[in-house]
C-alpha cells in the first residue's frame, strides 16, 4: 500500500534512500566505550577467530557482489586469504575446508536454498560459519555458528539495494574485528578506518541529495539502449558488477559487468558507435596508477564511439573531461567507496525501469528469494 511505502512511489525508491539508514544502523552498537569493535551476537570465541587462516564468502546474486567486496577489504587488513564463490558452485568441487577455515554466508533473507546447503556443507566438512544476514531467527543464522546481523529493516523490492550497503558495512565490520583480534593493524590504523566508515553515510545522502537529476537525465538519454557494459577496477570491479545486475533485473536490459583491465582482452570487440559504457572511476587523489588506468579505458571505448558514463569522486578533472555524462559521489577511502559508487547506480537502473513503464518492486520471472536449489 501507498502508506507501507511512505509516499514513494516504490518500495524501492524507499530502499535505495534508505541506503545511509542502513549503513549507519548497521554500525550501530558494535562499539565499546574505547570505540573498539564488540561482536556481541557473534558466538565466536576470540581464540577461534585468531585461528582462522582461510575465509571463503559463500552467497548468491547481490550477496556475491558485497562478498567481493568483502574479499579486496580483509585480505587488505588481516593479510588471510578470502575466497568468493557462488553458493551453488561451492560445494559441487570438493572446496578445501578445515576446521580453520572460516565460512562466512551472506544472504539478504537467510532462506536462500543454495547459500544454506553450501553452510550445511562447510559444517558437515568441519569448517565454521558465521552468516551475514538481514533477517532475524531465519534458516541461514539459525544452522550457521554466529551471525552478524545486517540493520538495513525489511526489504520488500525484489532487486536488493539498502541490504547491499549493508552487507558491505557488515563485512567491513568483520574484517576490521578479525585485524584486532589478530593484530594485524594498529589500533589508531582500525580507528581511522572507523571513522571514515562512520562518515559514510552522510556521503550516499550526498549523493541521494545532489545526483538525482543528472541520473534521471542520462536513463532518459539512454532509453533505447539495447545492452550495456559495465566496467571496474579493484573494489570497482564487485560495483561493475552489481550496477549491471540491477539493470538486468528490472529494466530487462541486457548487460555485462567485467573488469577493466580485461577490456582489451575481449570485451572492447562488443564497443560500437554508440554503446553505452558505465565505468566505475577510482579517487583520483594522488593521480594513482589504478585511476588513470581505468581513465584510459574510458578513452579506449569512446575513441570507438562507445557513449560514456562515469561514476567518479567530485571534481575528477579527468572524469569530466573524458566522459559524457558524470554521475559524482564525494571523496572516500578506496575501500570504502563501493558505498557511495553503487548509489547512483540503483537510481539509474530504477529510472530505466520505470521510463520504460517496469514495476521496478516485482520484475518478472524474479523472486525476492530463491528457496529452492
Ligand atoms: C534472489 C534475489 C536477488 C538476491 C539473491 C540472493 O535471486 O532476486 O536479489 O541477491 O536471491 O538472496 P539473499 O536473500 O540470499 O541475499
Amino acid at each position: 500500500s501507498a502508506a507501507e511505502k511512505g509516499g514513494w512511489p516504490s518500495f524501492m525508491d524507499k530502499e535505495i534512500h534508505e541506503d545511509p539508514a542502513a549503513v549507519a544502523d548497521t554500525l550501530l552498537g558494535r562499539f565499546d566505550e574505547k570505540g573498539d569493535i564488540v561482536l556481541d551476537e557473534v558466538r565466536i570465541e576470540p581464540d577461534a577467530f585468531r585461528s582462522v587462516d582461510k575465509i571463503i564468502v559463500v552467497a548468491c546474486g547481490t550477496a556475491s557482489y558485497a562478498g567481493l567486496v568483502a574479499k579486496y577489504a580483509i585480505e587488505h587488513w588481516v593479510r588471510i586469504p578470502v575466497e568468493v564463490e557462488l553458493a551453488h558452485e561451492f560445494r559441487y568441487r570438493d572446496p578445501i575446508l578445515t576446521p580453520r577455515t572460516l565460512v562466512v554466508a551472506i544472504s539478504q533473507s537467510g532462506e536462500t536454498m543454495d547459500t544454506l546447503m553450501a553452510l550445511r556443507h562447510a559444517r558437515e566438512q568441519g569448517s565454521r560459519v558465521l552468516a551475514i544476514c538481514n533477517t532475524q531467527g531465519a534458516t541461514i543464522p539459525r544452522e550457521s555458528d554466529a551471525v552478524l546481523y545486517t540493520h538495513a529493516g525489511p526489504e520488500i523490492a525484489v532487486a536488493s539495494t539498502k541490504a547491499f550497503v549493508a552487507q558491505v558495512t557488515a563485512a567491513y565490520l568483520l574484517g576490521l574485528y578479525l585485524a584486532q583480534v589478530k593484530g594485524t593493524m594498529f589500533r589508531d590504523e582500525i580507528h581511522q578506518v572507523l571513522d571514515n566508515l562512520k562518515a559514510m553515510p552522510d556521503k550516499i545522502q550526498w549523493v541521494l541529495d545532489t545526483q538525482r537529476e543528472s541520473i534521471e537525465r542520462a536513463a532518459k538519454r539512454m532509453l533505447n539502449a539495447h545492452s550495456f557494459l559495465f566496467l571496474g577496477r579493484h573494489v570497482g570491479y564487485p560495483v561493475a558488477m552489481e550496477g549491471a545486475l540491477k539493470l538486468k533485473e528490472i529494466a530487462y536490459t541486457f548487460t555485462e559487468g567485467f573488469a577493466a583491465g580485461e577490456l582489451k582482452h575481449g570485451p572492447i570487440a562488443l564497443v560500437d558507435e554508440g554503446e553505452p559504457v558505465v565505468v566505475i572511476v577510482p579517487s583520483a587523489r594522488g593521480r594513482d596508477t589504478l585511476h588513470n588506468k581505468v581513465i584510459s579505458g574510458i578513452e579506449e571505448v569512446k575513441a570507438r564511439g562507445a557513449y560514456t558514463i562515469a561514476v567518479a569522486e567530485e571534481g575528477d578533472p579527468d572524469a569530466e573531461r573524458y566522459a559524457d555524462i558524470v554521475f559524482w559521489r564525494p571523496a572516500c577511502p578506496t575501500l570504502l567507496s563501493p558505498l557511495v559508487d553503487v548509489v547512483p547506480l540503483q537510481l539509474f537502473a530504477m529510472d530505466m525501469a520505470n521510463l520504460k513503464g517496469y514495476d521496478v518492486d516485482k520484475p518478472r520471472n524474479l523472486a525476492k528469494s530463491v528457496t529452492v536449489e
